[in-house]
């Protein structure tokens, strides 16, 4: 091995199997594979061969990592989670309504800034287990404890795009009513301002208006000129249930449809992420396409709350970009690769009773958690593939583990095609198989690593998670 140029970094070299899905439906493949991560940037240097890579003459020493049955793959994206929900995952029975009511806002309500010093890191670090390097997500209404939530964003190295729930409406909050409107708009303008591009633009602030029926258009329209102005995305609920759309239609009596709501209002963009999109007539996926806006898929969420099947082959067809969310807590885990499972088996559901629906396959929803979902959040040139050029965001599977037998022998994770390693992952992946996770080069996880510290529960009495 060459020695290290004067002053000169390692450079890390990851061994594996290398499987990615820039493109929806194919996947791409090198067996015997390697990455090579500059240090300096934290992208993609070379790509290819392990012999190949480990023989090329370089400058500088090479630390190499990986067993030639490690997955390699791109880290995976959650596209919609709500942090302060964790907790309450598995809780209620009902349907969307009144699952928020009961299970939800109560938690959501005390979500002060000891209670996210107690949550966030551990939020973060369940991501980083899963397998997850980057994420969108919803805090609570509160700018304190969101902030919080940024600053363990930072530390955990993950690449997450947060924002302070705004709800102006029936809101948990203890504020008076008509201070709701001008404090959620100067708060979350204030969190933008401090944190949108932190951490050399790993995380990002997003404009968080919770849904219609909790906003006035005052409210929304504010959100959207502030998205307009700090050039940040929105993120926001539509179309989940058909009690909520029966809300909207008789709160926003003016509008054509749910859509129209969140059109008129300015929020319908290209940084825009609606979650959930079920029962979307033909006008609103043809406006959402036409605006370019991004969908987030939940569909663990949407079976355990029983809002329905989204008809992922009709906005598909209208050519939205689809990516995947836990949406934890109406979806009960982080896990991508449940989300991934329940996706293609939800779409199955809905292909035996009309003929015309084209099941989802194993590499259709491996790119809509990896190359998909890095451009609903905007970052499509930058992750979501193995490229020389991007960012080294990545995570590293022992596939093996995934076998009945584990490490067996029988059968040989060699033997084996890339569609059947990565629906291994899809069918019985999880937390135990992720031997780690990087962000830009950097390991923010490693299989057997402790969870952060935290500090005790704060006050016993308001804090019954
Ligand atoms: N609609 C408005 N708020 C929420 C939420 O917190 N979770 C889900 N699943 N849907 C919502
Ligand atoms: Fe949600």
């Amino acid at each position: 091995m060459a020695p290290p140029a004067p002053g000169g970094v390692e450079w890390l070299g990851l061994r594996g199997h290398l499987i990615d899905a820039p493109v929806f439906g194919q996947l791409r493949s090198w067996r015997e594979g390697a990455v090579l991560i500059d240090p300096a940037s934290g992208r993609i240097a070379e790509i290819g061969e392990f012999g190949l890579l480990k023989r090329r003459h370089r400058p500088h020493a090479v630390q190499w990592v990986g067993e030639p049955h490690h997955l390699i793959i791109p880290g995976l994206i959650d596209t919609h989670t709500h942090l302060p929900q964790y907790p309450a995952v598995a809780r209620g029975d009902g349907e969307l309504l009144p699952w928020l009511r009961q299970s939800i806002f109560p938690l959501e309500r005390d979500f002060s800034r000891p209670r996210a010093q107690l949550q966030a890191p551990l939020f973060y670090f369940d991501l980083a287990r899963h397998g997850t390097t980057a994420a969108m997500v919803y805090s609570a209404i509160y700018e304190d404890s969101t902030d919080f939530a940024f600053e363990a964003a930072a530390a955990s190295g993950l690449r997450i795009s947060l924002g302070k729930v705004m709800m102006d409406v029936a809101s948990y909050g203890p504020l008076q009513p008509k201070k709701i409107l001008s404090v959620s708009l100067l708060e979350s303008e204030t969190l933008c301002r401090k944190w949108h591009g932190a951490n050399d633009g790993l995380l990002q602030y997003v404009f968080s208006p919770r849904f219609a029926v909790s906003c006035s258009d005052r409210l929304m329209r504010g959100a959207a000129e502030l998205a307009r102005q700090y050039g940040a995305a929105i993120q926001t609920h539509l179309a989940e249930n058909v009690g909520e759309i029966e809300k909207v239609r008789y709160q926003f009596a003016w509008s054509t449809d749910y859509t129209d709501v969140y059109e008129k209002c300015g929020l319908v963009t290209s940084r825009s992420v609606f979650g959930h999109c079920i029962h979307l007539l033909p006008r609103e996926i043809a406006a959402l396409a036409a605006a370019g806006a991004k969908i987030a898929h939940c569909p663990t969420s949407n079976l355990y709350l029983g809002s329905g099947i989204m008809p992922f082959d009709r906005l598909r067809a209208a050519g939205l970009c689809i990516g995947l969310g836990s949406d934890v807590a109406a979806g009960p885990e982080l896990n991508l690769w449940t989300v991934m499972r329940s996706a293609i088996d939800s779409q199955r559901a809905r292909s035996f009773y009309n003929r015309d629906v084209k099941p989802l396959k194993v590499a259709d929803v491996f790119h809509l958690a990896t190359q998909a979902g890095a451009e609903v959040l905007g970052a499509g040139k930058n992750i979501g593939s193995l490229d020389v050029g991007k960012e080294a965001d990545l995570t590293v599977i022992d596939v093996e583990s995934l076998l009945p037998y584990g490490g067996s022998g029988f059968p040989r994770v060699s033997e084996l095609s890339p569609q059947d390693l990565i629906a291994l992952c899809v069918y019985r992946g999880g937390p135990a198989a992720t031997v780690a996770t990087y962000v830009r080069g950097r390991k923010v996880y490693g299989a057997g690593q402790a969870p952060p510290p935290h500090p005790q529960r704060p006050d016993a009495d308001a804090c019954d998670i």
